[in-house]
């Protein structure tokens, strides 16, 4: 079956939890080639397998290649594997067994969901959703079991009520959305840099300190303000990381867009710890 056909069996599987963004009406699967919902709007699958749910283009920083780095760098540097291996924990002590929707609100390229569902078992769904094309794209073409669409996470296509765990890793978030979406037993993990994230390629990039600090205090405070917060789980660790997983992150990283070519030589030049350090906020429902 080719990748369209096979995702669109896939999405008509898991179709009653989906919902039109353009209006709210529920959807159906028509002819294994588009999503339409009961007043015709209509999103057609792409031939790599995934659909796109925005009503107009959106412009974006992050391009095919950036995610390329992305996916290399969560897959092969190890820098995430405890992250992922935590967030697995929490779904494992939090939620009880049986089959899960886990929407991933931001999920770039995928890897990280695409882990995290490898390490949890089999039987539950994974849908990706991000407003980059060029990061769902190559979710899709990589990850065919799982459902990619390019969407708005501050407008979910998603039903009120139709997700288990929604994963919100190093991206913005819509509390507000994800309240609808979460059901009243479901849980949203939000994964957060503290102040030690990255703070090696941080002073090669600034030197100075301050520039250097980051503070998600405020990150938190609004996280706290929405949900009844059940966890806080806290990594930090230094991660040796060779050339080209050191490459692959200066590539990925939006901290280092803005740097001139050869500024960054020197940290890449030869093997070197780095840091990761990071919160995950588990959150449920207020009422
Ligand atoms: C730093 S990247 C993290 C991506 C992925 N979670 C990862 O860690 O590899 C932030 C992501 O948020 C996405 N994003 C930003 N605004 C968004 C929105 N309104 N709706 C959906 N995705 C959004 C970006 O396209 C980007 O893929
Ligand atoms: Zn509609």
């Amino acid at each position: 079956m080719k990748k369209k056909e096979r995702s669109a069996t896939l999405v008509s599987e898991y179709v009653a939890q989906i919902q039109c963004p353009m209006c709210g009406a529920g959807m159906k699967v028509l002819s294994l080639t588009s999503l339409v919902c009961s007043n015709n709007h209509t999103f057609d699958f792409a031939k790599q397998g995934y659909v796109n749910m925005l009503s107009r283009p959106v412009a974006t920083q992050y391009d095919q290649a950036l995610f390329e780095n992305r996916r290399d760098f969560i897959l092969n540097s190890g820098f995430y594997a405890k992250m992922h291996e935590a967030v697995v924990d929490i779904i494992h002590r939090q939620l009880a067994p049986g089959p899960m929707t886990i929407l991933d609100a931001g999920s770039g390229e995928g890897s990280h969901m695409e882990q995290i569902l490898k390490k949890a078992g089999a039987g539950h769904i994974g849908i990706g959703l991000d407003i980059a094309k060029g990061g769902i794209l190559l979710a899709a073409k990589n990850y065919p079991d799982s459902i990619w669409l390019v969407g708005d996470l501050a407008n979910l296509p998603m039903k009120a009520g139709s997700c288990d765990v929604i994963l919100n890793i190093l991206s913005p978030a819509n509390y507000n959305e994800f309240n609808r979406v979460i059901k009243p037993s479901g849980i949203v993990i939000k994964v957060v840099p503290r102040s030690g994230y990255l703070s090696e390629l941080r002073q090669a990039l600034y030197q100075d300190t301050d520039k250097a600090d980051y503070d998600n205090a405020g990150t938190i405070a609004l996280f706290e303000e929405h949900f009844e917060v059940l966890e806080r789980v806290c990594l930090t660790e230094q991660v040796m990381l060779d050339q080209s997983a050191l490459a692959n992150l200066i590539r990925m990283s939006p901290l280092a867009w803005h740097h001139e070519d050869g500024d960054l030589d020197n940290f890449i030049s030869k093997s070197r710890p780095v840091t990761i350090d990071l919160e995950i906020l588990v959150g449920r429902q207020t009422n």
